[in-house]
């Protein structure tokens, strides 16, 4: 019996419909799409279809079109890209009525810590508002903190599409962050600015998909419009295990023909990606298949394509020669000599090119080194140094191969910290020294000058708590400082590692509190000059390998000349150390070091960031909550339980007194560092004597019962004032 023809056909159809299907991205019996969205394996809608129920896709059809989401968290997805999600984002807001009081609030969190998606690098944190600071913090300890303020005073400062401080301000945010809370509220929100920005709003998302408008600031729909139109971008990987052990395990995901890929976060996790000329789903059976390049005929018209695994083959036809991209007729043999003859004189101008264009390269950067030189004011430091009779011969012009050397070309592994102002490296100069290197940022050609006359008085500066300048590099763009390197991380280190036990005693604490305002004081009466640091706070201080304390990033410092009390500057500083005051008015006086030497003070007192992430608002800020702790006589409560028990009652209320001087709002009403230091003096020196033998007898005591000395129950009584 032959076979129906039209059933034939119709078979032959059918078959040409299965071959002409792409190979499957979802596993089968399972839906590749919701809505507009594709949603590959190892995601995937409905339970079965996905490599694990965190990659499980939520698809509600009720919504037109459908709208997907991660049915763990109920995280709106708005689309897969390789290994990154986009996801609908939320804003955090604060909106003030006409006299400026708070009217609604409203922050934002996220916690990711037990999934496999972390809230990838590539998104900034954004505030937008005018005299309003925005906070993120990882929701760890001790976690990742940032923040910053967006200033304007009128509506006509504020620059359209840029989110430069002026508005708007952004920040980075680390690899692998994979839980945050963030939160906006105003700094010192007054009626004037209410009247064109109500609101406050901070989010962290693409930036790419953001563009700062003017009207953001008084636009009602502004939080719903960027929760929709800036998405949060996170990264997933599979598993917790790297390639390496991934490979090892029975349930690794990568198929055939691909390549196992480490996350980048340092969370562990991998991903499958195909082998270069295959395609296909890594993580479906059987893995990537081979691409048929000859497809799209990428050999020459004479040529024969011959597909191969990974690759493809071109080859001539028969009364052809050549190398398969580009076939010429066997008859036309001189034509490939001749033509053989020209690209070899083409070769041979190409490398005279070359050798012309690199020995004018080299040229132009030792040029350009020196216009950097000259325009670093090289040439005035070089005449100031010769000029001054000083001791001036430690201070050193370093070349910039010295540094590029000593840093083993900036690499990675040789940063010892970033900042605001820079990144600073750990050289190893020719003769062996150690040395910090500080990259700069981009610097105002205007202010050099005042940069030379930092970089002398650094040099002369010589006060065992400072941190010792060496010299500097002048020749690329932005001017190098180099440093004595100072060996044992930073007080904040110290302070909020709980490792550090046997530094953090009593006199410890009190030993290089003294030894840093010490320091203060002499900058701030040294040389017929006032150096006002500008930005004190306990990252700053380092301490070295006899853990005492130097003071060093100068990066934001001021020099006041002796006639002069304040200077207008632009407000710089950090978060919850900076001066209240002369964050309002700009006015910089010495007085803001004592601010925020004030909150150092704290912070050794309490073992509290200054800035905290707690629901609870009054205990966020550690200059006011320590403040009106002590005010409302529980100061007991929020103290170290260590300088509970070996601080005398009188020493521990005497410094708490001091720091609430320090803090006082009105700069003038502030002790000088010099009446804090010699405060500090007398607290220590009276503390040797009659202590000694009983902290002995207390470590002692500690040793043999966990009981908690006396000192817990004792009310620290702000009246019993200092002695002056
Ligand atoms: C789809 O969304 C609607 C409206 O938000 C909700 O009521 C419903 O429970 C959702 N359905 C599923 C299957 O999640
Ligand atoms: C799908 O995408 C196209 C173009 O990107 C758009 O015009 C269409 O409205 C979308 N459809 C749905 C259901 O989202
Ligand atoms: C945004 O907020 C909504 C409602 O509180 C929540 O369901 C959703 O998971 C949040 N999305 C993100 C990305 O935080
Ligand atoms: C703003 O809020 C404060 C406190 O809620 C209230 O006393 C004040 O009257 C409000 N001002 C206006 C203009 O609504
Ligand atoms: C607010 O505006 C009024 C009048 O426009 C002005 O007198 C006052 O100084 C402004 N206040 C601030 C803090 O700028
Ligand atoms: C993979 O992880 C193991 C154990 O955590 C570690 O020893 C190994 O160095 C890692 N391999 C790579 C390439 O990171
Ligand atoms: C590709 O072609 C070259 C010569 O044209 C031949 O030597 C080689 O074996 C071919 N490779 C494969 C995989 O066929």
């Amino acid at each position: 019996m032959s076979p129906n023809p039209a059933c034939f056909y119709l078979f032959l159809w059918l078959l040409s419909l299965a071959l002409a299907i792409p190979t499957s991205i979802v596993k089968p019996n399972c839906k590749s799409k919701c809505g507009n969205l594709t949603v590959p394996y190892p995601f995937g809608i409905g339970t079965d279809c996905s490599i694990d129920p965190w990659f499980d896709i939520n698809c509600n059809t009720s919504f037109n079109p459908p709208k997907s989401f991660i049915s763990e968290i109920n995280f709106e997805i708005f689309d897969i890209l390789d290994y990154t999600l986009r996801v609908k984002n939320n804003v955090s807001a604060a909106c003030y009525n006409q006299t400026g009081d708070l009217k609604s609030s409203e922050d934002v969190g996220i916690d990711l810590t037990t999934s496999p998606f972390t809230i990838s690098d590539t998104n900034k944190f954004t505030v937008v508002g005018c005299d309003d600071f925005g906070t993120i913090f990882e929701d760890a300890d001790p976690g990742f903190n940032n923040g910053c303020y967006a200033l304007c005073s009128s509506i006509e400062e504020v620059t359209e599409g840029e989110c430069s401080d002026t508005g708007c301000c952004q920040n980075d945010i680390p690899k692998g962050l994979q839980s945050f809370s963030e939160s906006v509220s105003s700094g010192y929100r007054d009626m004037n600015v209410t009247s064109f920005n109500p609101c406050a709003y901070a989010f962290l998302g693409d930036p790419n998909s953001f563009r700062f408008s003017v009207s953001d600031l008084s636009d009602p729909t502004f939080q719903e419009r960027t929760a929709q139109n800036v998405p949060l971008v996170l990264e997933w990987a599979i598993g917790t295990l790297n390639c390496s052990e991934a490979t090892k395990s029975h349930d690794f995901a990568c198929f055939e023909n691909s390549v196992c890929v480490d996350s980048e976060t340092g969370l562990g996790g991998y991903r499958c990606t195909c082998l270069k000329g295959y395609e296909g789903n890594p993580y479906l059976s059987p893995g990537c298949t081979d691409i048929n390049e000859c497809e799209s005929n990428p050999c020459d018209e004479h040529g024969i394509c011959t597909n191969t695994h990974g690759s493809f083959n071109c080859s001539c036809k028969t009364g052809y020669r050549g190398d398969g991209r580009g076939c010429a007729e066997n008859s036309q043999f001189p034509v490939i000599k001749f033509s053989l003859a020209i690209s070899s004189g083409i070769l041979v101008m190409i490398i005279a090119a070359m050798v012309l264009y690199f020995s004018i390269k080299k040229h132009t950067l030792k040029k350009l080194r020196e216009k950097f030189f000259q325009l670093n004011g090289g040439l005035l430091l070089k005449q100031r140094l010769s000029s001054k009779e000083s001791n001036m011969n430690s201070t050193k012009i370093f070349s910039a191969e010295e540094l590029v050397k000593a840093t083993n070309k900036y690499s990675d592994d040789r940063i010892l910290g970033r900042g605001g102002y820079g990144i600073v490296y750990k050289g190893i100069l020719h003769d062996h020294q150690v040395v910090a290197i500080k990259k700069s940022r981009i610097m105002d050609h205007s202010q050099i000058e005042q940069f030379i006359n930092e970089v002398i008085i650094l040099t002369q500066v010589n006060h065992r708590n400072v941190v010792k300048l060496l010299g500097c590099c002048l020749e690329t763009e932005v001017p190098m400082l180099v440093y004595e390197y100072v060996s044992n991380d930073t007080l904040f280190y110290h302070i909020h590692n709980k490792g550090g036990v046997p530094l953090f005693s009593w006199d410890n604490r009190l030993r290089i509190a003294t030894e840093a305002a010490g320091a203060l004081s002499y900058l701030h009466s040294a040389a017929g000059m006032t150096i006002i640091h500008r930005d004190v706070k306990s990252p700053n201080i380092l301490l070295d390998e006899y853990y005492t304390a130097k003071i060093s990033d100068f990066g934001a410092s001021r020099l006041v000349p002796i006639d002069q009390t304040q200077i207008s500057t632009l407000v710089q500083g950090t978060l919850g150390y900076l001066d209240p005051e002369y964050f309002q008015t700009s006015q910089l006086t010495e007085k803001s070091d004592v601010y925020s030497f004030g909150v150092v003070l704290a912070e050794l007192m309490t073992g509290r960031k200054p800035l905290s992430n707690t629901e609870i608002e009054e205990e966020k800020i550690l200059a006011t909550y320590f403040v009106m702790s002590l005010k409302e006589n529980r100061l007991f409560k929020i103290l170290d339980p260590r300088v509970l028990r070996e601080g005398s009652l009188e020493q521990i209320s005497c410094i708490a007194e001091l720091v609430k001087r320090c803090l006082r709002l009105h700069g003038e009403e502030r002790p000088t560092m010099k009446e804090v230091t010699i405060e500090l003096e007398r607290l220590r020196k009276w503390s040797k004597y009659p202590w000694t033998e009983q902290e002995v007898q207390e470590d002692v005591s500690g040793l043999m019962s966990e009981q908690p000395s006396d000192l817990y129950s004792v009310t620290i009584n702000p009246d019993l004032s200092t002695e002056e």
